[in-house]
């Protein structure tokens, strides 16, 4: 979940790596630290906190054209300057940044110990520099110290690490699903992080490590091998994110900035998989996928937090239209309880950033028993869409607030669509009920932007709910997944206790929890289920708990019932749950900025989860 980033080519590395610092603090956000190396002069400094204590910290005559930097979500050993990246080792020539897990930490610590290395941090990361140290000594050079290491290190990781000894080399590793290592190759300068928003701002031609290789960085280009020594041929892409959609603009949160972001990124996810005229669907990236889905007999998707919640939805779709059993489940429980899966099996993971390690450890689960798998991912090239057989992409652009917004709308589309897919190729659809579900797909970006514009009527229910300490969210059908998905934006950004439930399990339990401060938001869109809807509406009230209803335009009935209404723009019954979303993501981050929350660095969190 942590950040890292190293520079090395003929700029000042400082404020590039704090450039490429603040656009990696999304990842976490407990310590930030910088490494720059000029000539045999090593300067780090490193400060508890987010990047702008950093910044204030670091000394502005520090020079050097390579150098590596990190943020840091805790693992092992509190939040403080000590225990801060980069670390170094004994002898201070070795200078190290890591982002997942040293699992046998703990041992090497004792060994390490034992032969007379003294630890500075309480970090696992540490060992990495003191085992980088005994391999230079030995007469290794950094790559393959670095190698060397990968080898006595257990768990997923990704390290970037530097020396005295060998100033404008980085080495590089990838270890596992940990997290990602990209590296950009500019124009006499290079970049390696741990995601594209680090390298956008210096280069679009990037190739990306996979688990268990290692690499040699200078300014003039990369040399990757295996951790057991095979030269690995680089495959060098350029990614087609336009970098401007990494900046604020005139939002004073990228989560505002990215829910307003929503008519046009559903847009590009629609029109990039299919045509209205004729109607038709392009799959391009699903690879040998394709060929399997006609004997797929049964569909498993897995995803974690919002992407979970997506996956929801795409179950649901998937039954309506393909007709083949499906189920969700979180990546995290799918991959420790022994699921019966085949090569019928088809394993459908959602993930935003490809890079979720629950979500990575499952496909893992899958592959192994034969499954075919399709990823549904925003992020071109992410370790998702390299283990899968083949790849949805949405077409959300980069998404930087911690709270997903945009990408789970889109999600939610390419699963539609993904849906249609698969009864194609089952042959459980016609030419014309296929064009009716286009049209009404077209209908939706209009939708969600009349959503937004009245954002000026949400605002009443959002100063309700920012007085309350918890808060339920119902729904049935479709609607439940929205549910979900609404209580975690606003447990997530505004720190009010929420949960969302389907709307039949209320009288099983939640209801006890029903009083005169405690309200509840039921999402009431669903028109085959209203009627249900309605009645559990009226059970809240007669126990006195508020209600605030979200409703379809015109619905007289529910408005009246409703303490306070949210009026979402009738679409098709398939589509209501993104239009009933968008107004809970506003909602929510009404209520969090009216509490004085950190909207897009919610305490605790990261966007990217790379530690199970
Ligand atoms: O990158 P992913 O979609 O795999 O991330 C999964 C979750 O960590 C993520 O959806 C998380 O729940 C959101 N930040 C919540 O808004």
């Amino acid at each position: 979940m942590c950040g890292i980033v190293g520079y090395a080519g003929h700029r000042q590395a400082v404020p590039i790596l704090l450039r490429a610092l603040k656009d990696l603090e999304y990842r976490g956000y407990d310590s930030a630290g910088i490494a720059v190396l000029d000539g045999d002069s090593l300067s780090i400094t490193k400060r508890q906190g987010k990047i702008a204590n950093l910044e204030s910290a670091i000394n502005a005559t520090a020079s050097g054209t390579v150098g590596i930097g990190h943020t840091r979500w805790a693992t092992h050993g509190r939040p403080s300057d000590q225990n801060a990246h980069p670390h170094v080792s004994c002898d201070e020539r070795v200078v190290v940044i890591h982002n997942g897990i040293v699992e046998n930490y703990a041992p090497l610590r004792e060994a390490l110990g034992a032969r007379g290395h003294v630890f500075r941090s309480e970090t696992d990361t540490e060992t990495v520099a003191h085992l980088l140290e005994e391999e230079m000594r030995a007469g290794a050079d950094l790559f393959e110290a670095l190698r060397r290491t990968a080898q006595r290190i257990e768990g997923s990781q990704a390290v970037v690490a530097m020396s005295l000894d060998e100033p404008g080399v980085l080495a590089a590793a990838r270890l596992g699903n940990a997290g990602g290592v990209v590296i950009g190759f500019g124009d006499g300068e290079m970049v390696v992080a741990s995601d594209l928003a680090a390298v956008l701002p210096i280069t679009q031609d990037v190739a990306f490590l996979s688990d268990g290789q290692v690499a040699r960085v200078t300014p003039k280009g990369a040399e990757v091998r295996t951790v057991s020594g095979e030269p690995v041929p680089l495959q060098r892409k350029r990614v087609p994110i336009d970098p401007v959609t990494a900046l604020k603009g005139q939002y004073p949160h990228f989560m505002l900035k990215e829910i307003h972001e929503q008519p046009e990124a559903l847009a590009d996810t629609i029109w990039s998989l299919a045509t209205l005229e004729p109607p038709a669907l392009y799959f391009d990236d699903l690879g040998p996928a394709a060929d399997r889905l006609p004997d797929v007999d049964r569909v498993i998707l897995i995803g974690m937090g919002t992407s979970l919640h997506a996956a929801m939805l795409g179950q649901r779709y998937i039954e309506a239209f393909a007709r083949v059993p499906a189920s969700v489940d979180n990546g995290s429980e799918f991959r420790y309880r022994d699921p019966v899966v085949d090569e019928r099996t088809l394993v459908v993971s959602v993930s935003q950033s490809g890079e979720t390690v629950d979500v990575l450890e499952a496909m893992a689960v899958a592959r192994a028993a034969g499954a075919v798998q399709v990823t549904v991912c925003n992020t071109e090239g992410a370790q998702t869409t390299r283990v899968a057989d083949g790849t949805v992409y949405t077409r959300a652009g980069l998404e930087r607030g911690v709270a997903s917004t945009k990408c789970f709308s889109s999600a939610v589309v390419a699963l539609y669509l993904f849906a249609l897919r698969l009864a194609q190729a089952k042959g459980r659809i016609s030419q014309s009920e296929l064009a009716a579900h286009l049209g009404e797909l077209a209908q939706l970006p209009r939708a969600v932007a009349d959503v937004i514009a009245n954002r000026e009527r949400y605002r009443r229910v959002a100063a309700r709910l920012a007085q309350a300490q918890h808060a339920l969210f119902l729904g049935r059908g479709l609607a439940h997944p929205v549910a979900m998905e609404g209580a975690l934006k606003l447990k997530e950004i505004s720190y009010i206790h929420a949960e969302g439930y389907a709307a039949g399990e209320m009288k099983h339990g939640p209801i006890a929890l029903i009083e005169p401060a405690f309200p509840t938001v039921a999402i009431a869109t669903q028109h085959a289920l209203r009627a249900k809807m309605v009645s559990n509406i009226e059970q809240i009230q007669a126990r006195g708990g508020p209600v605030i209803g979200v409703v379809s335009e015109g619905d007289e009935e529910l408005t009246a019932l409703c303490d306070e209404v949210i009026t979402v723009p009738r679409v098709s019954s398939w589509l209501e749950p993104v239009v009933s979303v968008v107004p809970l993501q506003l909602v929510a981050y009404d209520v969090a900025v009216h509490r004085g929350c950190d909207v897009d660095q919610p305490r605790n969190l990261a966007k990217t989860v790379t530690v199970e």
